[in-house]
């Protein structure tokens, strides 16, 4: 396993790019599985997730290339659990299966760090639409005549089923309204990317979507169709948050601001001085922030993948801060990690109460998942000395080239062989 090395206490500056956002090229890889022709995508992001993803649709018989894939000749329609395992959203390969070849066998993903994960949204609105689902031996079985299009209220805005959903409905017999449905910029290129294909679908970006079934004579391969998909958010978010804690002056390229306003918005409330493009944020030199109040929340609220990265910055603000996580039960993994470098943050169930502090310490630290990984980086460019934070494959699965593009901005970062 690797570790990264950080020198803190480095003034960054300069320019970085976003990559394309993991959240829509995996919900867009699962939807290749409805269109049987080749797909070229142009900006596919090299992360682990990514990789992962594409080793479960070849285990269905999908053909990649380079920076292609082809499900003409899917044979198979069982996602292993040694695949599942290590890639949660593999969920996602249900509803294109049920709806293109009426049955899925899918491993259940089960828990991660953050969260138990359960996938009941997923499996009852699927009932709904005439699916036939059993649990057995760990085990999602599925199957059905052909999907009928329904109107299906979500008991909650889960992305995943509303991406599954969505997914599933495209050859589904007439009709389906998805209500209460999650809105994130990702699923908006979702249905940007299956209207490619002709597929009729209304309501993107509000809680509403309608899709119209298509039959399979309708449809038409689209030649040398190529796909990009839009820039990452969370990982721009996590650079803006860069640029303020070392009190720098960066600028993040090629991405979309308009999908960060509440980001943008609670940064400005703690005094973060930020310059906001049409593709890019640029952060000035704000000194020591102030703390505030913030809490998770559905899209457009604040993102709970920017959670974790947020209390870094509040750890080193002026005054108190309290974050309330209200989307997964377990996202503070980050926080003992934190402490450790002399953060003051202390966990009250749901809520962390944040009290400032204007140094730390390196000090070594262990990745637990994703986004709390991203904190601990955050926290080792402004701790004073050699920080080691080890088992980064969580950072390579949802940051792409992250050691190089901070390396880029000045930071001291090396990538060592870890025990
Ligand atoms: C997506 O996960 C993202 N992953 C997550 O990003 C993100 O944190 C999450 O949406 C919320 O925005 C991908 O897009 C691949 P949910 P997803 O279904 O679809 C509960 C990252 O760091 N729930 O909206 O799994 C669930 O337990 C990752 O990039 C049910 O109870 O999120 C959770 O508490 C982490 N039953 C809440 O809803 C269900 O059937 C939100 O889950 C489904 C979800």
């Amino acid at each position: 396993m690797d570790a990264f090395i950080i020198q803190g206490e480095k003034e960054l500056k300069g320019e970085v790019q976003t990559s394309a956002a993991k959240n829509a090229a995996l919900p867009i890889l699962a939807a290749t599985l409805l269109f049987p022709q080749k797909i070229t995508f142009n900006n596919l992001p090299q992360i682990s997730d990514i990789s992962f993803f594409k080793k479960i649709l070849e285990s269905l018989g999908a053909k990649f290339d380079s920076n292609s894939v082809d499900t003409s000749d899917i044979n198979k329609f069982v996602a292993e659990y040694d695949l599942v395992r290590k890639m949660r959203a593999s969920i996602l390969v249900l509803g294109p299966l049920l709806s293109r070849f009426k049955e899925a066998k899918v491993s259940l993903p089960g828990g991660c760090a953050i969260g138990s994960r359960p996938v009941d949204i997923h499996l009852e609105s699927l009932r709904q639409m005439g699916a036939e689902i059993t649990l057995e031996d760990g085990y999602i079985n599925a199957k059905t005549n052909g999907l009928k299009g329904k109107h299906i209220y979500l008991s909650f805005p889960s992305v995943g089923a509303t991406e599954n959903l969505i997914m599933a409905a495209v050859w589904a017999d007439g009709e389906t309204i998805i209500d209460n449905a999650a809105f994130e910029p990702e699923i908006t290129d979702l249905i940007s990317f299956l209207k490619s294909f002709g597929v009729k679908i209304e309501g993107e970006g509000t809680r509403q979507i309608k899709i119209q079934g298509m039959k399979k004579e309708d449809f038409k391969t689209v030649e040398n169709f190529s796909y990009s998909i839009i820039p990452d958010r969370i990982e721009a978010a996590t650079y803006v948050i860069a640029g303020l804690i070392t009190n720098s002056e960066i600028t993040v390229n090629n991405c979309n601001p308009g999908h960060l306003d509440t980001v943008i918005n609670t940064l400005k409330v703690m005094g973060a001085k930020l310059e906001v493009g049409y593709s890019s944020i640029k952060t000035f030199k704000s000194g020591r922030l102030n703390g505030t109040n913030m809490a998770t929340s559905i899209y457009p609220g604040y993102p709970t993948d920017v959670q974790a990265q947020l209390m870094t910055l509040m750890g080193l603000s002026f005054g108190s801060s309290i974050v309330s996580e209200h989307i997964f039960e377990n996202r503070y993994m980050h926080v003992p990690e934190l402490n450790r470098m002399g953060m003051n943050i202390k966990l009250d169930g749901r809520n962390a109460i944040i009290t400032g502090v204007d140094k730390i310490k390196a000090a070594p630290v262990m990745c637990t998942d994703l986004r709390a990984s991203a904190a601990l980086v955050l926290a080792a460019l402004v701790a004073k000395g050699e920080t080691k934070i080890s088992r980064v494959y969580y950072i390579d699965r949802g940051y792409e080239k992250l050691a190089q593009k901070f390396a880029g901005l000045g930071a001291s970062i090396e990538r060592v062989k870890d025990v």
